[in-house]
């Protein structure tokens, strides 16, 4: 496919909550024939107001309890335009806005092996940060409607989320802009109230009863596909570390220069699981089946996770988890392999010194059909702390649901094509070699295959800190 003629409409500016609401157009968006680039903004928790300790010195914390970093995007809703920043979530598929930011910081007392830690939680539920993202009033939008389905007004609805946090949404519709690129009659909760988080979350995913268009109001990318903002309602994803801001969200494209290797298709999965009634019912997300995963050490040596079930198990690529939820056994394993030291009351989570996120290895992922390659430096987060930095295995045996989680340190390693038309993924390992989008067309190949244009070396299989040309990186060539 000839590429499109791109217009660049800005260049790229530092982290969007540096800019004030006024200054927010769309610095490093691209706007192409049928999709939109925008960039997406890691915002890393302030360890400074994460933990402040009640008594001297340093211990563990339980980070289960401090919800890690999130990503957000800039939108502007209404008529004229208010700016507005939200939380990127592809494990939830509803949009809303306006938190009340005074519940947002959802501090706790804790007390771990005697010593009492007060937490506050992310950047993402600070409430000063809370503020600063915009607030959307519908009394100054002219194009501001009630929300209606099928000829009905929607109700107000309860949306509860897997950290336990809610939020109580009015539905409303009006016109959107993404990146200068317009969409009208979209429908979004405004919150009436909502509890532990500090911003609004633009959900991606598909509704939990399916992907087709009848089961739900016309969820964002479903909207923008019905109104050919975009060819099909696909997007891309490409995460960075939290305070790298060169990561981007494409709607209705792919960038070809920021993948090495096959762009592997990978049917979405469902879960099958209960309604509150004890009913079964197949439930959708974007999950996948984990096959195996195996540690590749700092000596080049290799160790099987042998926890993980025969057949493998089921987890959902939520980009907006800070953390890889996993069944039990898999963490302990993967903590124990590299000689991590397991933090009291964590669901074994570990923390390690953090020189070893810059060793030789990592964590390999093995999807049907496509193994990821997960460097120690994206699966192993580093926290700073008053008494020095403190390094976290981001694996926890939490799973609380049927299905696991695989979370931005997972994502940080991939270029993930979400092709919700199709209910397939296309997965490669992540790279960076300039920048090449073409448009996701429409139909069953709507997604453009072929290889990614980067050389194995420009990618997070580098990292994976094995020089080009050994066995590994040969074998690798031919996923
Ligand atoms: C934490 O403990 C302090 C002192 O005991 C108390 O004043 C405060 O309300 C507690 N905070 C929370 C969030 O529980
Ligand atoms: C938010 O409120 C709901 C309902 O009142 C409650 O069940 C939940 O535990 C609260 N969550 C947090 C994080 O405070
Ligand atoms: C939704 O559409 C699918 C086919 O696209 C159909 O099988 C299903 O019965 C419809 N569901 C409802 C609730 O109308
Ligand atoms: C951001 O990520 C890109 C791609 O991995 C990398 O080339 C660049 O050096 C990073 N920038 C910073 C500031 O870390
Ligand atoms: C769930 O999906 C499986 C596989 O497609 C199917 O065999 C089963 O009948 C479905 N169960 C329900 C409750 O829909
Ligand atoms: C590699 O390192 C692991 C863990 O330190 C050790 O158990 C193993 O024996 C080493 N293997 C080789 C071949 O040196």
């Amino acid at each position: 496919m000839a590429p499109s003629t791109l217009v660049v409409i800005a260049a790229v500016s530092g982290l969007a909550l540096s800019a004030g609401l006024n200054a927010r157009e769309f610095p490093g968006a691209t706007v192409g024939r049928g999709f939109v680039s925008i960039p997406v903004s890691g915002q890393r928790r302030d360890s400074s107001n994460m933990l402040r300790k009640r008594a001297d010195g340093f211990a563990n914390v339980n980070i289960n309890n401090l919800k890690t970093s999130g990503y957000t995007i800039e939108i502007s809703v209404g008529t004229p335009p208010q700016a507005l920043t939200v939380a990127v979530d592809t494990g939830s598929s509803e949009l809303w806005v306006n938190p009340d930011c005074s519940k947002a910081s959802r501090a706790s007392n804790k007390t771990i092996n005697g010593q009492i830690y007060i937490t506050v939680d992310d950047t993402l539920s600070d409430p000063e940060q809370c503020r600063k993202r915009g607030e959307y009033d519908q009394s100054k939008s002219s194009s501001a409607k009630k929300a209606t389905f099928n000829g009905q007004e929607l109700k107000d609805n309860i949306i509860q989320y897997g950290d336990m946090t809610t939020v109580e949404t009015a539905y409303v519709e009006d016109k959107f802009s993404i990146a200068g690129l317009q969409f009208d009659n979209q429908i979004f909760g405004v919150a009436k109230q909502s509890n532990g988080t500090g911003i609004g979350i633009m959900g991606f995913g598909p509704s939990a009863y399916g992907f087709e268009n009848n089961v739900t109001y016309p969820l964002i990318l479903t909207n923008m596909a019905k109104q050919k903002v975009i060819n099909s309602p696909a997007f891309s994803l490409d995460l960075r570390d939290y305070d790298n801001s060169t990561g981007s969200l494409i709607f209705g494209g792919v960038d070809k220069k920021k993948y090495a290797g096959s762009l592997a298709k990978i049917p979405f999965k469902k879960l099958l699981t209960k309604y509150s009634t004890g009913e079964p019912f197949n439930s959708t997300s974007y999950y996948l089946t984990v096959k195996s995963m195996s540690l590749t050490l700092p000596n080049n040596s290799n160790k099987n996770i042998d926890a993980a079930p025969k057949d493998g198990f089921l987890v959902s690529l939520d980009c907006g988890a800070g953390d890889n939820v996993l069944p039990k056994g898999i963490a302990t394993q993967i903590c124990s392999g590299i000689g991590a030291e397991t933090v009291p009351d964590s669901d074994n989570s570990c923390k390690i010194d953090c020189s070893y996120r810059s060793k030789p290895g990592g964590l390999k992922v093995s999807l049907e059909g496509k193994d990821i390659m997960v460097p120690w430096e994206n699966l192993i987060n580093e926290q700073e702390f008053a008494s020095g930095n403190v390094c976290y295995v981001m694996v926890s045996d939490n799973m609380k649901f049927e299905a696991g989680i695989l979370g931005a340190p997972f994502l940080r390693s991939v270029y993930a094509v979400f092709d919700w038309g199709n209910e397939n993924l296309h997965i490669a390992q992540s790279a960076d070699c300039g920048s090449h989008i073409v448009a996701i067309g429409s139909g069953v190949d709507a997604v453009p295959g072929g290889n990614g244009e980067c050389s194995l070396a420009a990618s997070t299989v580098a990292r994976f800190g094995l020089a080009v040309g050994t066995a590994l990186l040969t074998g690798l060539a031919l996923l």
